[in-house]
């Protein structure tokens, strides 16, 4: 008996028959704003897509994708487990995009359940997501993986200095763990946008607007996470802000 799989076994590490993005993706966050816009395009490439969210909001936009759904909220990580779960039996893309921002400037007045909930999904939900998905790509021999950080990943924002810190910590997280993972087939890179017009900041769309303040479109975003998705080297950061062009950041050298 011949050893090869023949034409119709992709193999372990075949794309599938994909526009080279893969066949199974999960995108947490995805009921709108930029989760919705990675999934549409990883959609249309012909990616199978779970869109996980807490929003029921999500059943819909899966559907509308052809893709499935997974309600719940990713401060538990059971909903990472259930996410990737419902992925089957391979998962080639891995975007993690759920985040919310923190209404509390004063950590001497911080609210400790708005804290937990913000960092919870920020950063822990992160953690989760690698812990279901890594054994599978693993299995798999290779994935991709982005997370959505910030230019908050990258500086200091007064306006929000807890959302500061979840998204320092993811960006660490991707510096830390993509050489280990490249190794592996793996690569895991993040995009670092500047203000995006999402339901996110909605409330704040026509005051950026009075004081001039460009926004991004979420597709613009999800633009740059394709481009990780698809061609980035391991642990590519991709910062994205409006009126120019997509640039890759590196830190500076240690003095
Ligand atoms: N909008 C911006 O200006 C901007 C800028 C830089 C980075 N980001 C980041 O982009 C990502 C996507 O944000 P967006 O702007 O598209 O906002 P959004 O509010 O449209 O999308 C975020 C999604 O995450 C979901 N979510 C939040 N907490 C959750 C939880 N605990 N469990 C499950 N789902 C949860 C929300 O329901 C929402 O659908 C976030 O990580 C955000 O921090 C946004």
């Amino acid at each position: 008996m011949s050893a090869d799989p023949g034409p119709t076994d992709p193999g372990p590490t075949d794309p599938g028959p994909t526009g080279g993005l893969g066949r199974t993706a999960v995108v947490t966050g995805a009921a709108g704003g930029i989760g919705e816009a990675a999934a549409r395009r990883l959609a249309a490439s012909g990616t199978r897509c779970v869109l996980v969210d807490r929003n029921p909001q999500v059943e819909r936009v899966a559907a509308a994708l052809g893709g499935d759904a997974v309600v719940g909220d990713l401060t538990a990580p059971e909903t990472s487990q259930r996410a990737v779960a419902a992925a089957g039996d391979r998962l080639d893309v891995l975007v993690l995009n759920a985040g919310t921002n923190s209404v509390d400037k004063d950590p001497a007045t911080l609210d400790l359940g708005r804290y937990q909930a913000v960092v919870g999904v920020n950063q822990h939900s992160v953690v989760y997501g690698l812990r279901a998905a890594l054994p599978v790509m693993r299995r798999n021999g290779g994935g991709a993986i982005v997370v959505t950080a910030s230019l908050a990943a990258l500086q200091g924002v007064e306006q929000d200095p807890i959302y500061t810190m979840t998204k320092h910590a993811v960006i660490g997280l991707v510096r830390a763990l993509s050489g280990p993972l490249s190794r592996e087939g793996i690569r895991l890179g993040a995009v670092c946008p500047g203000l995006v017009d999402t339901p996110l900041t909605a409330g704040a769309r026509d005051r950026f607007h009075a004081a001039g303040i460009p926004v991004l479109a979420a597709d613009e975003v999800a633009a740059a996470i394709e481009q990780i998705l698809r061609a980035g080297e391991p642990g590519t950061e991709l910062v994205v802000r409006p009126g120019l062009p997509t640039a890759h950041y590196a830190p500076a050298p240690l003095p």
